[in-house]
């Protein structure tokens, strides 16, 4: 696997490669791999003739009191894993490439992100947005993997993608979990193994909420009411949103759509924010 750390050497890999007619799958991370990112990798392989990796923890996707210095790191470890998974690339530019002194360009949807995420995290997804719409101007590639689990990021971006224009196919993956059925997430590191029971609930609750949508229940408050009674059985969470949404425009609904409907979570176990989802 041959390792990028310059803007301008993934540049000139992008048009080569472009020029030879290969079809190349992005796979954006911010690092401190887990088993969820190989499965993008892995998917990733299916998809294009090369596969390109980008590890970078992007600073303006963090709130001024979120966690961009404590965000786990391990550059060796996620560069071994992304060989083995069968990465051709990784693209590991350094925050002042990405962002120079003086940099002042963002790329904000003003829809999607709003509710959720947007409402407790305001400045979350023009980061993010921004940062991937850099990427694919220059990795160029032909589809990008990102997972389910952030599925109102997912949702964004690809509005971002038909709103802009942009050549890029995206492809989403499913929630890869644990054997406790807990979604992984580089922030499950921060878990005390008591925070950890405490967010197995999580899944457990989607599941619940899944078998009586499967049973007949439509009405999203009837839900979300036990939803937030099966969490709020643990004093180590605190409930930031649970809601029943459509999974293209984030916005709520009052009644499931059996296969149009996410009920999307948000908590907090203790000092870890974490999110997970459902598809109804
Ligand atoms: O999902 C993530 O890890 C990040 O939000 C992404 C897409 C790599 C952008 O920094």
């Amino acid at each position: 696997m041959q390792t990028l750390d310059s803007v301008s050497a993934m540049q000139a890999l992008a048009g080569e490669l472009r020029a030879a007619g290969r079809t190349v799958a992005l796979v954006p991370t911010m690092g401190a791999l887990h088993e969820g990112h190989l499965d993008l990798i892995r998917l990733a392989a299916t998809r294009a003739d090369v596969v390109v990796v980008s590890i970078f923890v992007n600073p303006t996707q963090f709130g001024p009191n979120e966690d961009y210095t404590r965000y786990p790191r391990d550059l060796e470890g996620d560069l071994a894993k992304c060989a083995d998974a069968g990465a051709h690339h990784a693209f590991i530019p350094t925050k002042d490439a990405l962002y120079p002194p003086g940099y002042s360009t963002y790329v904000n949807e003003e829809s999607v992100a709003k509710p959720l995420e947007g409402v407790s995290r305001p400045a979350h997804f023009r980061g993010v947005t921004t940062i991937v719409t850099k990427l694919f101007n220059i990795v160029q590639p032909t589809c990008a993997i990102f997972g389910q689990k952030d599925a109102q990021q997912v949702a964004v971006i690809r509005k971002v993608v038909t709103d802009l224009h942009l050549p890029v196919e995206i492809v989403t993956a499913p929630t890869t979990r644990d054997d406790d059925g807990v979604a992984l997430s580089s922030r499950n590191a921060y878990l005390t193994p008591l925070q950890r029971t405490a967010a197995a609930a999580i899944p457990q609750t989607l599941e619940t909420v899944k078998s009586m949508v499967a049973k007949g229940e439509r009405r999203a408050e009837r839900l979300t009411a036990e939803a937030t009674h099966l969490l709020s059985q643990f004093r180590q969470i605190r409930i930031i949103y649970i809601a029943v949404v459509d999974p293209l425009t984030m916005q709520t609904q009052r009644e499931v759509v059996p296969g149009n409907s996410l009920l999307a979570v948000a908590v907090w176990v203790e000092e870890t924010r974490l999110i997970d989802n459902a598809l109804l």
